[in-house]
């Protein structure tokens, strides 16, 4: 089945990337949030970002245009819910808590027609739980894409214990219609990226509060490796509230204390200090402007 009607739940930073990809792939969007102004804000957010690029010398003023074209003709917004019923294929990318991605999938089950595919795009929870709280099993697969998802190019692709290779192979060909590369993962807590990179978070946060400066982890990481962004500035751009999320999920899953979230990391979460998105985290974005 190829999907040309994606419905994207979900406005925040993940769903804003996939909207966007998939619009300026061609697919047809129809993006829902609970709070319908974010997929407004969302939009707007695009438009900027397109702008930016054009600064930037990224992209020309002729492609700038050509994706503001694809953006305007392709993406609807969602009332409700219910709009999930003209879907081909539905991305949740909503807040990591697996009640509420249970509880949504229960209901899109419900509402989507009997052919249609879910998609997950958690970061760490279990995709055969989610499947089974769908009713649709066969037809629920893990999509995890990754931020900023206009440039990253991998997908990891998680099949749950019942997901039919029918639906696999519809999410392979999104991911490569997408122009991403897929990468198929196994269904364990934070399946492979995460898993890796929240024990790589974990580290760097223990050596904050033992008093090294987030600066030096970074740039010696940094050039270390020929990475863009060391463990703090990657912590920051996903969200630190988010990272927070994904460590407790895995922790709760595994019992492994090496994903043990940190008393620091939970304190400045509660602190409102999310990152880049709240303005500050383990750095801060007002003075660095
Ligand atoms: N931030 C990252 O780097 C990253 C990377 C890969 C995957 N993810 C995963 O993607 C998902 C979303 O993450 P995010 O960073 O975009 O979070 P976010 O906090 O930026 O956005 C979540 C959005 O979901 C909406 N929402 C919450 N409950 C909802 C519901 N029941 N129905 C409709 N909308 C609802 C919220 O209003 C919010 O706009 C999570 O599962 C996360 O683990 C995040």
């Amino acid at each position: 089945m190829q999907a040309e009607t994606i419905m994207v739940v979900g406005a925040g930073l993940m769903g804003r990337g996939i909207a966007e990809v998939a619009a300026c792939s061609g697919c047809r969007v129809i993006w829902g949030d609970v709070k319908a102004e974010l997929v407004q804000q969302g939009l707007d957010e695009i438009r900027q970002s397109f702008a930016r690029r054009v600064e930037k010398k990224k992209i020309s003023k002729e492609e700038h245009d050509r994706l503001m074209g694809l953006l305007h003709a392709n993406v609807i917004v969602a009332e409700n819910l219910h709009a999930a019923a003209r879907a081909d294929m539905v991305i949740e990318a909503i807040t990591e808590n697996l009640s509420h991605k249970r509880e949504l999938h229960a209901t899109l089950g419900k509402i989507c027609r009997p052919e249609a595919i879910l998609v997950s795009n958690t970061s760490t929870l279990s995709i055969t739980a989610l499947g089974a709280s769908s009713g649709r099993p066969g037809k629920f697969i893990g999509m995890h894409f990754f931020s900023p998802v206009p440039v990253m190019k991998v997908v990891e692709v998680i099949r749950g214990l019942l997901t039919s290779d029918e639906t696999c192979q519809a999410a392979l060909a999104l991911t490569a219609k997408m122009g991403k590369e897929a990468v198929l993962a196994p269904d364990i807590p934070g399946f492979i990226v995460n898993r890796t990179i929240l024990a790589w978070y974990g580290e760097a946060i223990d050596m904050v509060a033992s008093g090294v400066r987030p600066e030096d982890i970074d740039r010696g990481w940094r050039l270390a490796t020929n990475a863009a962004m060391g463990p703090l500035e990657t912590a920051d751009f996903s969200g630190l509230h988010v990272v927070l999320h994904a460590m407790d999920s895995v922790y709760e899953a595994t019992g492994d204390a090496k994903f043990k979230a940190h008393p620091l990391l939970r304190n400045m979460v509660q602190a409102g200090m999310l990152g880049r998105k709240s303005g500050r985290g383990f750095y801060d974005y007002a003075k660095k402007k």
